[in-house]
């Protein structure tokens, strides 16, 4: 961890009113942090949290509960009201109704509620395209609203891309996507900027969030099992001297926060990302990986394995990552693998140009999230991206 990596700062700008910033997905990975830096930014009183809850109370119960893993303190945590909690799953709307009012004051959203999952789930559709699109339009009737900030994925560009990637509204067919979860965030994106002139939209695309700069893996594993995977394999599809696009959590939600509160902003589509300047080839990643655990680097014993010969890893799984359901294992291989064998980086110029600090490399904060996950195996840690 470098103790100086720079720090996005939090605008100090006060809200108008309380409860004005309404924040979507605070129980998950990317929403949690971002409610962790608006708290640790003295917004706390300014937000409304849109929470999957039979009532308040247990919202905040489920809130509080996520935001520990975010290291925010209990003293914030008791500040908590229960007012500030808005019962609401985007599987059915009709909450859109009841909390019209609410709804109507908001100021700003930052929308990182969504099914994130590479897994065939028959919830990603109507969550991130028909929820998502009922709660935008009901956004678009609001006089108040300033930003309507839409967390995207970088990775809805689809396959066949020039690398880096940079920002465009052009989507292939959703049947050329990698996975319904890209195909289902195109197309939201789509419908919002076709069919919703109104909505003050601003949509910001991270690239691949793992670990958090100080809490390493303790809010989530999400991803940071395939490279314990590979390395312990000591295979993977990928060159060792090819690239990977990774940002910590912590910084994407640095970058979200300064994205939805700038007054005003040069476009309406940024990647979130690590680019050119902070990405790290895997043979970097190796060494940093093995240098955290005190071992040698897997190096020259490394293997670049096809897709196809992922299988003959299999009766190596017991012995080398802990025991496994080695088709569960390997599903999660080859899902994972056709992203990284993209090989993108994406393009952040237009984050830097509206001030936004760089994001650190993978490399500097490695050391963080093999500490955290000492003690979690690696299948245990894959199930963040299997539940
Ligand atoms: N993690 C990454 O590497 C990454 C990269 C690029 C983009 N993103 C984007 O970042 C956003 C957040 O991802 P994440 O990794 O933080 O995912 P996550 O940890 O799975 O969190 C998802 C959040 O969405 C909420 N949610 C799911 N279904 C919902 C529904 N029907 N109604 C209301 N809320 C619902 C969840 O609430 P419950 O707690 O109630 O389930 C949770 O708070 C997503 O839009 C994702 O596409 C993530």
């Amino acid at each position: 961890m470098t103790p100086n990596a720079d720090r996005i700062a939090t605008p100090s700008r006060r809200f108008a009113a309380e409860h004005s910033l309404l924040l979507t997905g605070a129980t998950g990975f990317l929403g949690g942090a971002v409610a962790a830096c608006l708290i640790q930014g003295g917004q706390a009183d300014a937000l409304l949290f849109l929470v999957r809850a039979d009532s308040p109370e247990q919202g905040l119960e489920r809130l509080r509960d996520n935001l520990r893993l975010h290291a925010v303190s209990e003293t914030a945590l008791e500040a908590l009201k229960a007012a500030q909690i808005l019962c609401g799953d985007l599987l059915d709307t009709r909450w859109l109704q009841t909390e019209r009012a609410r709804l109507m004051r908001v100021e700003q959203v930052i929308n990182c509620a969504a099914v994130a999952s590479f897994s065939k789930n028959p919830t990603i559709w109507p969550v991130n395209v028909e929820g998502t699109f009922a709660f935008a339009r009901a956004m678009s009737q609001s006089r108040n609203l300033k930003r309507f900030l839409h967390v995207g994925t970088a990775m809805c560009c689809g396959p066949q891309r020039e690398s880096p990637v940079r920002e465009s509204w052009d989507f292939p067919d959703s049947e050329e996507q990698l996975v319904d979860y890209t195909a289902s965030k195109a197309e939201i994106e789509r419908r919002m900027r076709e069919e919703l002139p109104n909505l003050p939209l601003v949509v910001a695309r991270p690239s691949i969030v793992v670990g958090h700069r100080e809490l390493g893996c303790q809010a989530s594993g999400s991803i940071f099992w395939v490279f314990r995977m590979g390395f312990a394999l000591e295979s993977f599809t990928c060159a060792l001297d090819e690239q990977i696009d990774v940002i910590p959590v912590d910084y994407c939600a640095e970058a979200l926060v300064a994205l939805a509160l700038k007054p005003t902003l040069a476009h309406g589509l940024y990647h979130i990302s690590a680019g050119h300047g902070s990405s790290c080839t895997f043979g970097e990643i190796d060494r940093a990986y093995a240098l955290a655990r005190g071992e040698e680097p897997v190096g020259e014993r490394y293997r670049k394995v096809s897709p196809d010969d992922l299988r003959e890893l299999a009766g190596s799984f017991e012995t080398r990552i802990g025991k496994a359901n080695p088709r569960l294992v390997l599903r999660a291989l080859r899902l994972y693998s056709g992203f990284a064998d993209l090989n993108y980086l994406f393009d952040n110029q237009r984050l830097l140009d509206e001030g936004i600090a760089p994001p650190p490399r993978f490399t500097e904060y490695v050391d963080v999230c093999v500490e955290s996950s000492r003690e979690v195996s690696i299948p245990a840690q894959m199930l963040w991206d299997f539940k």
